[in-house]
């Protein structure tokens, strides 16, 4: 069977979970069941990155131990996880035993071996530059800029400070070509989307210089092997956790393992804001471990709200539980993968996401399932009604749904394009609510039965077919609107795509399974 690893960046605790973490976590949750469906094996791994400067001055300012601290907060996000009804296989934490043990001996293989240029890839050295707390990033003075108020600042708008201190370096510098090497190789791109790819390629291809990879001016992260004064980098301890969660180093040997089953990761979904980290410093540091790089990162926008940045300082901040509990889930979740082509930016609005719900869901979707269900149930004796001959246009309708598994597949596999897989479907939606007007079947109840009973068919088949690819963006309403076709749990997968609904079969009363938002807001 194919297997499919797909990871979500692991959260860092000293913030509380909003509507950018749920995007990327569902995002890869509409993969990971796609993939299922589809046969293949999943291992989706979400979690909460721990360690670091910024958890520490997090758990401070609360007047907590970092560890209950991040005890604390870690629960946050697995109860997000749950909240988004997310389907992931496991949750690492960087605290745990299994993720240090690993990143120790990720340290020692990178330690033991030599770059591309035959120098060793870790070296003892003196960093003196700057560092942004907020991204745990280091930073060239040449891509800083001073605010108003004279204060550098790092590309991302995060204050830096200057930092002197002795520190462990990854010689970055010789990779540089593998690295370009790396880019151009492989049927799948490394980087996506294009744009992303262009940037990191035109950053590597500027120089790269060597990375700082330990601290000794704070504690709280994992201990350098034999040189316990330092302790590494963060983004090192973090990114490790791709493989650490796998079970590496311990069951590398093992051919049934999760390592070797899963190992390389066909896809680290990351937002655009950490990019470098993903697609630069992971690939070398794993090659210099003598391990596989990731197949593809794909890097997804940022969400502004109402037009502006989210910020705790503006206050706007969206909170995922809210929003569900305003919206609904599945609601949310459409939204969000819908509304923005999925690499871009794009903008949170109560005005949207009401005009989705509304337009897409209530009006398309949830209309067109409710009248021909209601309409079988009160004229073709509350059962799969059995059809006739078809006709010209009722191929069209039928051709058209049967044709989405194969774009929907091309569009999500291949390009992580989440709005143009549900456009592709919504599009068949609109034809067939075009189909039910210009059939109309309300006529032909008075005129022709038998033809009434073929239009009726040929909807509920196409309502089967697009509920079935809608499953992974939002589970709980396509199990109801399947639930109202009669569609067996066995018979739900995409292997059963093209395993028709059988006539004679009885259909339970239908029940709405999207209500317009104002209707919800009274209820
Ligand atoms: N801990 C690191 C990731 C380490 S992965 C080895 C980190 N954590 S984070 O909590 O700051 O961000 C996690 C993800 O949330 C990132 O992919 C980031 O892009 C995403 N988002 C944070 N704010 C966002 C928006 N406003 N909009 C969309 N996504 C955003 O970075």
């Amino acid at each position: 069977m194919s297997r499919y690893y797909v990871t979500t960046p692991i959260y860092y605790v000293n913030d509380a979970p909003h509507i950018g973490h749920a995007y990327t976590t569902l995002a890869c949750d509409v993969l990971a069941r796609f993939m299922r469906l589809d046969g293949r094996e999943v291992h989706f791994l979400t979690g909460t990155d721990e360690h670091g400067q910024k958890v520490e001055k997090a758990a401070r300012d609360a007047g907590v131990s970092p560890q209950d601290f991040t005890d604390r907060v870690s629960r946050n996000f697995r109860d997000l996880a749950s909240h988004l009804n997310v389907s992931n296989d496991d949750f690492i934490r960087t605290t745990e035993p299994r993720h240090k043990a690993c990143c120790a001996e990720l340290w020692r293989r990178m330690a033991s071996s030599e770059a591309p240029n035959g120098e060793s890839n870790i070296y003892l050295g003196k960093y003196a530059g700057w560092y942004a707390v907020r991204d745990e990033a280091f930073y060239g003075e040449d891509e800083l800029t001073t605010g108003p108020d004279g204060r550098k600042r790092a590309p991302s708008g995060a204050e830096v400070e200057w930092v002197e201190e002795p520190s462990y370096f990854f010689r970055l510098s010789a990779w540089q070509d593998w690295l370009l090497d790396h880019y151009a190789r492989g049927n799948t791109e490394f980087v996506g989307p294009g744009t992303r790819r262009n940037e990191v390629m035109s950053f590597v291809r500027q120089g790269l210089t060597d990375l700082s990879i330990s601290r000794t001016t704070f504690t709280w992260g994992i201990p350098v092997p034999g040189d316990p004064a330092h302790i590494m980098y963060v983004w090192l301890d973090a990114l490790a956790n791709y493989v650490s969660a796998l079970g590496w180093p311990g069951n590398e040997t093992d051919p049934e393992g999760l390592f070797a089953r899963f190992w390389p990761a066909d896809l680290h979904m990351v937002g655009k804001d950490i990019v470098r980290f993903h697609t630069v410093y992971w690939p070398a540091f794993l090659k210099a471990a003598g391990l596989e790089p990731p197949r593809r990162v794909f890097a997804h926008g940022w969400w502004t709200v109402e037009g502006q940045k989210m910020s705790k300082s503006l206050g706007n901040v969206v909170k995922p539980a809210e929003m569900i509990s305003r919206y609904g889930l599945d609601p949310v979740r459409y939204f969000l993968l819908r509304e923005v082509p999925f690499g871009q930016d794009g903008d949170f609005s109560q005005a949207a996401i009401v005009r989705r719900i509304n337009t897409d869901l209530a009006n398309d979707l949830g209309n067109l399932g409710q009248r021909v269900l209601s309409f079988v149930q009160k004229n073709a004796g509350a059962v799969v009604p059995e059809p006739g001959p078809l006709s010209a246009e009722d191929r069209k309708l039928l051709d058209a749904a049967a044709g989405l598994l194969v774009q929907v597949r091309g569009d999500l596999v291949a390009a992580q394009a989440f709005n143009r897989a549900l456009e592709a479907v919504f599009a068949v939606v609109a034809e067939a609510n075009r189909y039910v007007d210009s059939q109309a079947p309300w006529t032909l109840r008075k005129t022709d039965q038998e033809r009434m009973r073929t239009v009726l068919y040929v909807l509920a088949e196409t309502i089967r077919r697009v509920a079935i690819l809608l499953q992974p963006f939002m589970p709980d309403s396509m199990a109801k609107l399947l639930d109202q076709l009669a569609v067996p749990a066995d018979a739900r997968s995409f292997a059963a795509f093209d395993a028709a609904l059988r006539p004679g079969v009885a259909l339970p009363a239908p029940a709405g399974v999207f209500p317009r938002y104002q209707d919800m807001a009274v209820g």
